[in-house]
């Protein structure tokens, strides 16, 4: 049956107007004033914003980390995503080092068939380029769809990989169209740090944060960008949190050398006083929370167009597991939980707070994503023949997160108590209502994997 949205306000990155959104199948049919389609199920959106459904580039689910697994699977990870609406998510898998890229999509493929709510592609996190690896980059590509490739110039012994190994990737990956990503602090600074304040006996959440000074993330962005420009691939950092990091960004735009860059909901609204609280394991994550100074920088940076995404990072682990550092914060698996949440704490902290406008929301929460990943216009945007995943927002209701009322699996929240204004009320992803007033009508398995196209260049 086809599906009418009437009277909302739709908003692109673009445009911003009253119109309604007929559907049919899973795509867009028509944008337009006073819509009719006999039989269709209408739907009335008025006061709601009607917005592309979020794209998050950025989520860990049922991730192998740190001695343990994070807490959301497919299942529970994708429906939360979409209790929040965010449509699509792109997780990671991790190569296992001597193993090969292939094991790994296999490995994956077994934990997440059948089990997605939401749609969702994989960065392939290589941690071990050598000349095997090399020729599986091509098939990734050209017969997977896995169009970007993860690494890790930190977690050193477990998926850092050095520069020599970068610069191979990059060139492998530029020869055949995809992008490199980097989790960008130097590996080797943290490791001393993390080792010295062991030594001394200082074992609290809050080392955690002393172990990764600013200038460890500002470093390891500095020389990623510059073998990047060496190579010419297409290049994105991923969880942006500081100033000194946006700099050198800065830096390669000024010899004319586009470096995309994400940061996370978390950077922009929580800081490093976080660390000094008991419960401070609740958000050890790498990179760490950061200065108040940073926040503002962030934020300018997204309002400039330096950092084009939000993502969340997402990557969730139950107080028993944060527990197994309780004797020392080298052993706190890293991460937190936001993936149902990213799109109303951007709302109502940006746009409700006008920090930014509600096409700059959609372009850094949606458009961006899908345009540096190569999804759009199939997703990231409400137009004519697009995916049909659209999102009704009441920019008005106000509520409270909190770990009793979230979908997420884990048992904390790491914005408790917080009060938002702006609320996600029905969720569409493909043409067919997944959430509806909180009630979810859609089935585990709905959900596809999207194949990528390569980089296209248009962002
Ligand atoms: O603390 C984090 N970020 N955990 C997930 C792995 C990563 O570095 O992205
Ligand atoms: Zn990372
Ligand atoms: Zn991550």
């Amino acid at each position: 049956m086809p599906l009418l949205i009437k009277n909302g306000t739709v908003v692109t990155a673009a445009d911003f107007h009253r119109a309604d959104v007929l559907i049919e199948g899973e795509h867009v049919k028509a944008i337009g004033h006073d819509l009719k389609a006999e039989g269709a199920e209408v739907i009335d959106a008025k006061g709601m914003f009607v917005l592309p459904g979020g794209i998050d580039p950025h989520v860990h689910l049922d991730m192998p980390f740190m001695g343990t697994f994070s807490s959301d699977n497919y299942e529970t990870g994708t429906l939360a995503a979409l209790h929040g609406g965010t449509t699509t998510v792109i997780d990671f898998i991790l190569q296992t080092q001597g193993k090969s890229l292939r094991h790994a999509l296999e490995t994956w493929q077994g934990r997440m068939n059948g089990n997605l709510y939401g749609d969702l592609s994989w960065h392939m996190a290589v941690t071990d380029f050598n000349d095997d690896t090399k020729k599986e980059v091509k098939e990734m590509i050209e017969q997977e769809g896995i169009t970007s490739f993860k690494t890790f110039m930190a977690y050193k012994g477990a998926l850092m990989i050095d520069d020599r190994q970068m610069v191979g990737l990059m060139n492998e990956v530029k020869a055949h169209g995809g992008i490199v990503t980097v989790h960008a602090t130097n590996g080797d600074m943290i490791d001393f740090l993390v080792q010295k304040h062991r030594a001394e006996g200082k074992l609290s959440p809050l080392y955690h944060y002393l172990s990764q000074p600013e200038i460890t993330e500002a470093e390891a962005t500095g020389r990623f960008a510059d073998m990047a420009s060496y190579t010419g691939v297409p290049a994105y950092i991923v969880h942006m949190t500081c100033e000194g990091a946006l700099n050198h960004v800065r830096d390669a735009a000024r010899r004319n050398q586009r470096v995309l860059a994400e940061t996370c909901i978390q950077y922009l609204l929580l800081d490093a006083s976080l660390y000094e609280k008991a419960d401070g394991a609740k958000w050890v994550m790498s990179p760490p929370l950061r200065e108040k100074k940073d926040q503002a920088a962030l934020w300018g940076a997204i309002d400039q167009g330096t950092v084009q995404v939000v993502a969340t990072d997402h990557c969730p682990f139950m107080m028993a597991q944060k527990a197994m550092g309780s004797a020392d914060f080298s052993k706190i698996p890293n991460g937190h939980p936001a993936i149902e949440h990213r799109m109303e704490l951007l709302f109502s902290e940006g746009v409700n707070k006008k920090r930014i406008t509600v096409n700059k929301f959609v372009e850094v929460t949606a458009t961006n994503p899908a345009k540096i990943f190569g999804m759009f216009p199939r997703k990231g945007t409400i137009g004519i023949g697009s995916d049909a995943d659209i999102i009704l927002l009441d920019p008005n209701e106000r509520h409270t997160l909190s770990a009793k009322t979230h979908h997420m699996n884990v048992d904390y929240s790491a914005y408790e108590g917080m009060e938002l204004t702006g609320k996600v009320k029905t969720v569409i992803l493909r043409g067919q209502v997944a959430v509806h007033n909180g009630e979810v009508r859609i089935k585990k398995g709905y959900g596809s994997f999207v194949k990528r196209n390569k980089v296209s260049g248009m962002l």
